[in-house]
């Protein structure tokens, strides 16, 4: 059912629909050593074992949308942010067009509405022993709808697009728009990806700029204001001394409650 119904927006990707799995960037990579072709997309209901980046777990229960898209893209391993990039992109302007409501990206791969996150983004890779790229798998979460019993209290930044009962029919309707919606606009920049124009909604779509927060480097913590996103997509920010580029490593937002897993 929900197949068709993404067949029938999407022609171009071929949507593998399951229940529970464990993680649908696992299934979608087993699939992709395998040898399945680019555009497959793994889809599941629930996930057992969600993870999200720097080793954590992405809550994954009923009333989500997790798929991870296989990928074979002719770029090096240090290019593959530019799919968390496109893909972050793609993810607001889907969760716009079924919702309505406004998301930012709290760099690098977080969707944030109503300062809350509703998605998560995990890139990941399988490098060639000659250290080229021999595939990608691109892993998204998104909260649709609010789960049974809420999340979990260790998640206070935590929400869904969707957080009122009771007003939907038919969940596959929504599920099945923002699964094509999203693969329609990231296969569109991807298309292009080392042109890396997507960059610059990518930028003016940033949650952090001009927010106070403190990072970590050199094993030294230090409080900066974010000036924004270069066209590398690292954060620019400035603290008591020079500007800083930082690209990669967590960040904390001064004054709001962490963390948002
Ligand atoms: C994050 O918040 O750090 C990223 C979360 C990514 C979650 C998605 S859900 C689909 C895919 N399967 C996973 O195990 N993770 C990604």
């Amino acid at each position: 059912m929900l197949k068709k119904m993404i067949k029938k927006q999407n022609k171009d990707i071929t949507p593998i629909v399951l229940g529970t799995v464990d993680s649908t960037n696992s299934v979608a990579k087993a699939a992709a050593v395998e040898g399945a072709p680019e555009g497959t997309v793994i889809i599941a209901n629930r996930q057992t074992a969600g993870r999200g980046r720097l080793g954590r777990s992405f809550v994954s229960k009923s009333g989500g949308v997790y798929m991870s898209l296989v990928l074979r893209p002719d770029i090096s391993p240090a290019d593959t942010l530019f799919i968390t990039v496109a893909a972050a992109v793609a993810a607001a302007r889907a969760i716009e067009a079924v919702s309505n409501q406004k998301c930012e990206i709290k760099w690098v791969n977080d969707i944030y509405i109503n300062d809350k996150k509703v998605c998560g983004i995990l890139t990941e890779g399988e490098i060639n022993a000659d250290g080229t790229l021999n595939f990608a798998v691109l892993g998204v979460g998104i909260n649709l709808f609010k789960p049974q019993g809420g999340f979990p209290s260790n998640l206070p930044l935590a929400s869904s697009v969707f957080n009122k009962k009771g007003i939907f029919l038919n969940k596959n309707v929504q599920k099945s728009k923002i699964i094509a919606e999203f693969c329609k606009n990231f296969f569109n920049f991807y298309k292009n990806l080392k042109k890396k124009d997507v960059i610059k909604e990518y930028q003016s779509r940033s949650f952090l700029t001009n927010k106070q927060i403190t990072y970590t480097k050199n094993g030294k913590t230090q409080s900066a204001v974010v000036l924004g996103i270069d066209d590398n997509a690292n954060l620019i920010v400035k603290g008591e001394g020079d500007t800083e580029i930082l690209s990669h490593g967590e960040i904390q937002i001064v004054g709001m409650e962490q963390p948002a897993v």
